[in-house]
């Protein structure tokens, strides 16, 4: 399936995922917190996470729930509530400024309504995984969300220690990125009645697809263009993240390269975005870029080597190209 086909099969169920999420917000009672959830979270974001349990559902049970108004698309929006409102959160947390191109809604509003419009997302997140998914599901959701958290605490830890440690960067991603979209996969086994096998499957593809997904993000904060983005490029070396690029090229860089970048990330963060492009230059030529890359097209495919035991069946080759679009995409 190629990446046309896949847009072809995957608009309708997002458009089925939208009315799920319009349907499930129309009866919040406060007009601001309407208003900030529309703004966050109807403007063009990809929601790989519930096309993914809808998707894993299916790989399981072909037939899973085919209605809007379903069991599935239901669970499948508790996993973008959680992405939605780690990304207000994070939002607040990274001092970033634009979002699906358009300004940030701690810009619009301020800090306090997208911390408040995040926790509801949150409750109502948990409530719909445990009582649409059970005990297994809301178990899933809450691991990852736990894990979210302790995550954004190391990469805070990360950078404050300046720390070139791979284990702890993968440590990071994994938390950050690869438990959620693991769960979602995994609990749309759950949803279809899977065994353990296949159970483990999805989790360990969603996790390898996750940490693949991450090192994209992270190579497009370096070399991504804004207007498909929609998000600031540089904001994490300006963060002083060390993510993948950086990491590997500090590794490989010649020593005073090396030095330079390890005298910006002890600067400040003006220091830092003013030299952005500088620095983008030195971890090109260390070959940061390159490698990360790399890395990134190994976990696909352990990602995929993961759904081996689906061989055969119709959705599998969905879920491939939904991998490959990661891997390739610009967005
Ligand atoms: C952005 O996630 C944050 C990361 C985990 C890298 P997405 O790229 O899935 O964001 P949207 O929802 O499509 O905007
Ligand atoms: C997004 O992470 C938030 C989570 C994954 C919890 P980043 O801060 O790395 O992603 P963007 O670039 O802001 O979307
Ligand atoms: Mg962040
Ligand atoms: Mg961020």
């Amino acid at each position: 399936m190629n990446q046309l086909e896949l847009i072809a099969r995957l608009k309708p169920e997002t458009a089925k995922i939208d009315a799920a999420m319009r349907q499930d917000l129309a009866s919040i009672g406060s007009p601001r917190l309407k208003e900030v959830l529309e703004y966050a979270i109807f403007n063009g974001g990809k929601r790989i996470r519930p096309l993914l349990l809808i998707l894993a559902a299916r790989l399981c049970v072909p037939q899973a729930g085919d209605d809007p108004g379903s069991g599935l698309y239901r669970l499948a929006l508790a996993y973008e509530y959680i992405h939605a409102a780690s990304l207000l959160h994070d939002d607040v947390i990274d001092h970033a400024v634009s979002r699906r191109g358009r300004a940030t809604a701690n810009r619009v509003w301020d800090n306090t309504h997208v911390i408040l419009a995040g926790d509801f997302l949150h409750s109502r997140a948990m409530w719909l995984a445990g009582s649409l998914g059970g005990v297994d599901c809301l178990a899933a959701l809450s691991r990852a969300t736990a894990g979210m958290v302790e995550a954004e605490f190391l990469q805070l830890a990360n950078a404050e220690e300046m720390s070139r440690s791979r284990e702890r960067y993968f440590a990071a991603l994994t938390g950050k990125t690869g438990l959620l979209i693991a769960a979602a996969c995994e609990s749309g086994a759950i949803f279809a009645g899977a065994g353990d096998e296949l159970r483990r499957a999805l989790a360990a593809f969603g996790n390898n697809l996750g940490l693949t997904f991450q090192i994209v993000d992270d190579l497009l904060d370096y070399l991504g263009d804004e207007g498909k983005t929609g998000k600031a490029v540089g904001n994490d070396f300006q963060e002083a993240k060390l993510t993948l690029p950086l990491l590997l090229a500090l590794e490989t860089a010649p020593e005073p390269d090396r030095d330079r970048l390890l005298q910006w990330l002890a600067a400040g963060p003006e220091e830092r975005g003013a030299a952005f492009h500088e620095a983008r230059e030195l971890i090109d030529r260390a070959g940061g870029f390159t490698a990360a890359r790399r890395q990134a097209e190994a976990l696909t495919k352990e990602a995929l080597e993961a759904l081996a035991p689906f061989a055969g069946r119709p959705e599998l080759s969905i879920l491939q190209a939904l991998t490959a679009y990661v891997l390739k995409r610009e967005k």
